[in-house]
């Protein structure tokens, strides 16, 4: 066994763990209908979440023991008066740097990403229409994002736009979000509805991978190309004959992709989650505040790792409310 094999974080069914997602914050500047629960979250005393040098000290127990991704989620991660600190304070760990964010205040940091070289930024967009976008994520700011993702398009920056696919509400956009990737090199992702606490999940508001692909195999017959995937992606991606971006799905639902996930998550009261839908969370703010040994916690939780979903292995189990609305909402894991 090499010295890299022996620190790897693997689980009990032999999933590698090199990609590390860290929520900067439960708050957000959007109100997305199927991530903030409709009454909000209870905000909590800033003494209980992560400090700008415990952001970077959990984040450097990780890279320790192999991670070589991180990604910054939220909430919307960029309302953190420190976010630049932050950025600048993990872009010294040596791993590759992403961001998933709402896209309003990205113009104030390109500078911030390009000099922690951050290449790779997601960015929701669940309707080309502007009254559509504005009632979905219940704010005004449909502008200032498409301003945004035309700006790290300009700057040539890997850009991924993100649509929660939901009957009667955006699913009749699916052929104007591929024609978006016509003559623009963005990759569009289509997501299948989940259920978090609260987001008043119901499956006959989502729509499957199969539908998806079936409507677009109507409208673009024999112009669909399967691309190939890389091995921990979360998406299958195609692309149309000709276009200069793609589009992909992201199946949690009715297609997990477990078998090869690679990922962990860092909440930001410092909780580890070893998958988005698990259950259990290990307290590595308040280890490290005790001075306790953050690694063996890491290398526990991974051990103990569900195999599907945090333990909700078939549809029935995820569409049971007694089982998922266990979980946080997702406006506190962070995608
Ligand atoms: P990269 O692969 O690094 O580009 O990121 P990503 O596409 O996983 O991240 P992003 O934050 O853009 O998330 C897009 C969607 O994928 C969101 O709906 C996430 O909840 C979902 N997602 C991200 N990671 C996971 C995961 O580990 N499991 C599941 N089931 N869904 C995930
Ligand atoms: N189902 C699927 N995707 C979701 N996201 C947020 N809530 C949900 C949900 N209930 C996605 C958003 C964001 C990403 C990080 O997570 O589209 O882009
Ligand atoms: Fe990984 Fe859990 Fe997502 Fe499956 S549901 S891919 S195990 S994080």
């Amino acid at each position: 066994m090499n010295a890299k094999e022996h620190i790897s974080l693997t689980d009990q069914f032999g999933r590698v763990h090199d990609y590390l997602r860290i929520s900067l914050t439960e708050r957000c500047n959007l109100r997305c209908v199927y991530c903030m629960p409709e009454q909000g979250i209870v905000l909590r005393p800033k003494s209980q979440f992560m400090t700008t040098q415990e952001v970077i000290q959990l984040a450097t127990h990780f890279v320790d023991l192999g991670v070589n991704k991180i990604r910054l989620t939220g909430g919307e991660p960029l309302v953190r008066n420190d976010a630049k600190e932050i950025i600048e304070g993990l872009s010294k760990l040596g791993v590759q740097l992403a961001i998933s964010t709402n896209g309003i205040l990205v113009d104030k940091f390109l500078e911030t990403f390009k000099s922690a070289k951050i290449r790779s930024v997601n960015i929701s967009l669940d309707s080309l229409n502007e009254e559509k976008f504005n009632s979905v994520t219940r704010r005004q700011e449909f502008q200032k994002v498409m301003s945004n993702i035309h700006t790290l398009l300009k700057e040539n920056f890997h850009v991924k736009l993100n649509a929660v696919i939901m009957k009667g509400v955006n699913d009749h956009e699916i052929m104007d979000f591929i024609n978006f990737t016509k003559n623009h090199n963005i990759h569009f992702r289509f997501i299948e509805f989940m259920p978090f606490n609260g987001n008043k999940w119901d499956w006959n508001k989502g729509l499957s991978y199969k539908e998806m692909m079936e409507r677009v195999n109507l409208y673009f017959p024999g112009k669909v190309i399967k691309l190939e995937d890389k091995k921990n992606d979360t998406s299958k991606s195609y692309r149309i004959e000709g276009y200069k971006g793609t589009f992909a799905i992201i199946s949690s639902v009715t297609n997990p992709f477990c078998d090869t996930c690679n990922r962990l998550r860092l909440t930001a009261d410092g909780k580890l989650k070893n998958c988005l839908f698990s259950q259990n969370e290990t307290d590595l703010l308040g280890a490290l505040r005790n001075g306790a040994d953050i690694k063996p916690l890491i290398y526990e939780s991974v051990w103990n790792k569900k195999s599907v979903r945090g333990g909700m292995d078939t549809f029935e189990d995820l569409s049971n409310s007694d089982l998922n609305q266990k979980n946080r909402s997702m406006i506190a894991i962070g995608g």
